[in-house]
């Protein structure tokens, strides 16, 4: 094991955040400001306001989650920084802040990806072998990627259409729910004593893709149709079948992804792995295939800054350094 501390910083959507993680596993300081209180009351992710708010609240970030590792910027050995994919604004408030330090200091500046850190937040807690399976689930990406070895990543499967996080947001916000969504739907979803039943998007039999536009529009079209007829909106029903619709899909093709490639580990990752069904579900079905399950604790679901050093650490061990005149790539494939 190794000592060296790493200070990451991740603005890539609404959260601007920085950690200080010591030899990629240990995370020494981890600070978040979230911003959903300024986008709720727009229903959504307002790019202009999120760079905004990340220029106002970076500095501090920074200094606090210094002070609260008790490191001397002298200790550092790297800068760590969402790269892409995100909002191009706020990504590069980041990505000035991560330079500037880099440049003062003298130290490798490192590039990352923002799917490589929810993957790699598994890290902080989690032994990882090779190779696995990373069901990726968040706000703006659904994805299912075989991880070959450390650092090497092969997508297999990804949405046509919604990322599982917005057709949540999405379904929540027609049910009169407040930005984000997703929590308000699953808890629903849990407390309904009926279902209505809702089509599943398959694709193609071998395919590893998903969709999840149709069921979002199939339930939108129930709302409207209770409207019209002046029924009352069977609110709980309807979260619990897109819930279950989801859940099939999402299960049943990770686990035909691991018996694919021959994983050794199932890893979920994103903001949507809080979704209590999705976790009873996968957890019970890799139970029953004997594939040991990987999910990181709540804090390191959702977008952080340990999750970008502990993704950057390994950059560092092979000497994958990103030169100062880095760019913000708003749509970096993986
Ligand atoms: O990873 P994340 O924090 O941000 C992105 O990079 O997108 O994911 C946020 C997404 C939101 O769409 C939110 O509604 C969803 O995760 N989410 C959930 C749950 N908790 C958060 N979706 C379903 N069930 C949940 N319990
Ligand atoms: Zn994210």
């Amino acid at each position: 094991n190794t000592n060296e501390l790493i200070l990451a910083v991740e603005t890539s959507c609404d959260e601007t955040a920085v950690a200080v993680i010591r030899g990629g596993r240990e995370i020494v300081s981890n600070f978040i400001s979230s911003q959903i209180e300024t986008h709720e009351r727009f229903g959504g992710v307002v790019p202009e306001i999120a760079s905004r708010k990340h220029v106002e609240s970076i500095t501090l970030i920074m200094e606090q989650a210094m002070a609260e590792a008790g490191a001397s910027f002298r200790d550092l050995s790297a800068i760590a920084v969402t790269q892409g994919p995100g909002l191009v604004g706020a990504l590069l408030v980041g990505i000035m802040a991560a330079k500037s330090l880099a440049m003062a200091l003298d130290l490798p500046l490192i590039g990352t990806h923002h799917i490589a850190g929810h993957i790699y937040a598994n890290r902080l807690v989690h032994d990882i072998v090779y190779p696995s399976v990373a069901l990726v689930v968040s706000g703006g990406h659904t994805e299912l990627v075989v991880l070959e070895s450390e650092g090497v990543f092969r997508i297999i499967g990804r949405t046509r259409d919604d990322a599982v996080g917005e057709a949540y947001d999405k379904v929540a916000r027609s049910l009169q729910f407040p930005y984000p969504g997703g929590p308000h739907v699953d808890k629903l979803a849990l407390e309904a004593e009926e279902e209505i039943v809702l089509p599943r998007a398959w694709l193609e039999p071998d395919s590893f893709d998903f969709s999840f536009s149709g069921l979002k529009s199939a339930v939108l079209a129930s709302i409207n149709q209770s409207r019209m007829k002046g029924e009352p909106l069977k609110a709980e029903a309807l979260a619990r079948g897109f819930q279950a619709s989801v859940i099939d899909v999402l299960v049943t093709k990770a686990l035909r992804a691991v018996q694919a490639v021959g994983a050794k580990q199932l890893l979920l990752c994103g903001g949507v792995a809080a979704n209590r069904g999705l976790r009873a579900a996968l957890a019970a079905r890799c139970e029953a295939e004997g594939v040991p399950l990987l999910i990181p604790p709540h804090s390191l679901c959702t977008d952080n800054a340990a999750m970008i050093g502990a993704a950057a650490h390994l950059k560092w061990k092979h000497g994958e350094f990103t030169p100062l005149d880095m760019k913000a790539e708003p749509g970096l494939s993986l």
